[in-house]
């Protein structure tokens, strides 16, 4: 969950070459950055803690670098202020690192009794004084790097610098993504390919345990010793999938671009009718049962996906989250398949769960959006959402491109099953032409989301509730606004409150009470009612438009019927854009809340 940039080449103003990279990857991590480098032989490092803007403020943007890395923190050991920030530096060598080193305290020791002593509180520092010392006993740097896998156990991405060497950068991946630009005269290393598309679209992906050495004019890269062959890929990302283009947030721009990207997952599946689905996506009548393991959001479009799958295609689906099923009896039946869900593609506890759902011998399929990722190489199976690049911390576009491809997966197996009548797949495909203009006309509505957002401003704690798919649609309702407006909310099972949480309930408390779903509306009403009576502030949010009953909500937020399987993909709109509004009105920091960041490469 760090951001990490490697230069090395002749550019002339450099240094700016390695702030650009890092702001690139901010969405990675900003609680503290730092870059290294040589000039004219001589070594610099600066580090500052808060974003990156502290350290590009006290940095010459035009001075000429031979060689440097760069790196933006999410912290995970140690306080994030300068002297834990990155770069760190011990004996000859001088590192980046993102990842967790789960041994340092034993390495520290260890080290500590070689005299070795630590200035920070960081596992980096750890990594880098290991690494002077197998350099002092061996004084090969590639046979150092090799040695590391044997040395540590834990998730790392490395770009190393040694004084004896200023004009050669090294790198080493295991886990944490990593990869190499290759340039004109010039290379680089990038946790991602946004940090360095704007200087070359040609990309090497380093997979676990390859290591590179890297010149201006060299790319070497090894694997267990050995030089290792590499194929150059030319990304597809446009500079533009990373600029706000007129925005004021990533996140807004990112709500915006939901029908385009729900037209662009959907259509190629669709495209000549429901024949291509049925063969464009893997055959999936031969599962007993489906498993869908996630982390957050993509956790909630797994349980939209629950939702739907059962009811239109009749297969059973258990969705955990993946954390709790990496250490659980799984009772994994071979005739299962499991579904892993991930925007990134590089979340350890999803990329953990799924390595650990092959070894019980089950196929897996891969529902991800980061092309190239540790989840969708490892993955059996994989379906691309086409969301393209997402920079705000809190997912959108990503999420609900996930929620589309899952009710795909629903009707596919619901035509396949013989489940679903033709006027029924005429009803669906005439819903999934008008999606986008839905959509649009939900996202205009920005007044009474701004008006919903300052009558809930003052409050600290705010319930979702919902039944059944919008109880789905609570959970991501609920975690959009905790990630990004800092106000504590919580989603609940309509039917639930009653048993206890309602005791919580005040004069003026916000409940946001969701109704799509026709069959259990009347009941998931009168958990509303129960709450209006005493007292809470009620936003409806429904695709129920006449209704002579009026007294049970103080606002209503009405969202356009369709299709049950397509519903869920209006309502997160209204939810999305509640939160945004809230965070903006609180001053908050949208696009890289506090505490967050975009990919979560720890445990
Ligand atoms: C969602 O807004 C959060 N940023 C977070 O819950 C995220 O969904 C989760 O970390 C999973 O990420 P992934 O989809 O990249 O695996």
């Amino acid at each position: 969950m760090c951001g990490i940039v490697g230069y090395v080449g002749n550019k002339e103003n450099s240094v700016r070459v390695l702030i650009d990279g890092l702001k690139k990857l901010e969405y990675r991590g900003y609680d503290s950055a730092g870059i290294a480098f040589i000039s004219n032989g001589k070594l610099n490092i600066q580090k500052e803690k808060g974003e990156l803007v502290n350290l590009q403020n006290r940095v010459n943007l035009d001075k000429k670098l031979d060689i440097g890395i760069g790196h933006t923190r999410w912290a995970t050991h140690g306080k994030s202020n300068a002297l834990n920030a990155h770069p760190h530096r011990v004996g000859k060598f001088t590192i980046v690192h993102n990842g967790i080193i789960e041994n340092y305290n034993e390495l520290k020791e260890e080290l500590k009794k070689e005299g070795y002593d630590f200035n920070s509180e960081t596992d980096t520092e750890v990594l880098c004084s290991l690494i002077d010392k197998l350099y002092k006993e061996d004084n090969n740097i590639l046979n150092v790097i090799n040695k590391l896998k044997n040395e540590i156990k834990g998730t790392y991405a490395v770009g190393i610098m040694c004084d004896d060497y200023p004009d050669q950068l090294y790198a080493v991946k295991n886990k944490s993504p990593l990869i190499i630009g290759v340039g004109d005269n010039e290379n680089y290393i990038a946790s991602d390919v946004p940090a360095i598309l704007d200087k070359t679209r040609k990309y090497i992906v380093l997979e676990d345990g390859d290591y590179a050495k890297l010149t201006n004019s060299e790319i070497k890269l090894y694997h267990d010793g050995k030089n290792k062959d590499y194929k150059v890929e030319l990304s597809q990302l446009d500079a533009s999938s990373v600029d706000k283009q007129g925005y004021p947030h990533y996140m807004l721009k990112e709500i915006h671009e939901q029908p385009e990207v729900f037209k662009k997952t959907v259509n190629p599946y669709l495209s000549e009718g429901i024949e291509t689905l049925i063969l464009k996506m893997p055959d999936f009548t031969k599962y007993s049962k489906i498993r869908i393991v996630a982390c957050g959001s993509a956790t909630h479009a797994g349980l939209v996906g629950k939702q739907m799958i059962e009811k239109f295609a009749n297969v059973e689906v258990q969705v955990d989250t993946a954390s709790e099923f990496r250490y659980s009896k799984n009772f994994l039946k071979e005739d299962e398949l499991v579904i892993v869900i991930s925007q990134s593609g590089e979340t350890i506890d999803t990329l953990e769960a799924l390595l650990k759902a092959k070894k019980e011998g089950v196929d897996t399929l891969g529902i991800i959006n980061a092309k190239d990722s540790a989840i969708a190489r490892e993955s059996k199976m994989v379906l691309y959402t086409e969301a393209g690049k997402e920079i705000a911390v809190a997912t959108t576009k990503a999420y609900s491109a996930q929620v589309a491809l899952l009710c795909l997966i629903a009707l596919n197996l619901s035509y396949s099953k013989n489940l679903i009548t033709k006027d029924g797949i005429k009803d669906i495909l005439k819903d999934v032409r008008n999606l986008p203009s839905y959509m649009e006309e939900l996202l205009q509505n920005t007044e009474e989301y701004k008006n919903i957002a300052k009558s809930i401003k003052d409050y600290n704690d705010i319930f979702f509730i919902g039944r059944g798919v919008d109880y789905a649609l609570a959970m991501e309702g609920s975690l959009k606004l905790k990630e990004i407006s800092y106000t504590h909310s919580e989603a609940y099972a309509a039917g639930e409150l009653k048993h206890g949480t309602i005791s919580l309930i005040d004069e003026g408390t916000p409940v946001i009470g969701i109704v799509t779903d026709e069959t259990i509306a009347s009941k998931t009403i009168s958990n509303i009612k129960e709450v209006k009576s005493r007292g809470a502030n009620v936003i409806y949010v429904t695709s129920r438009k006449d209704e002579k009953d009026n007294d049970f909500y103080d606002k209503k937020v009405i969202i356009p019927k369709v299709n049950d399987l397509l519903q869920p993909l209006l309502t997160v709109i209204p939810l999305q854009m509640i939160s945004y509004e809230l965070a903006k009105l609180k001053g908050c920091s949208i696009d890289k809340p506090k505490n967050l960041a975009k990919s979560v490469t720890v445990e």
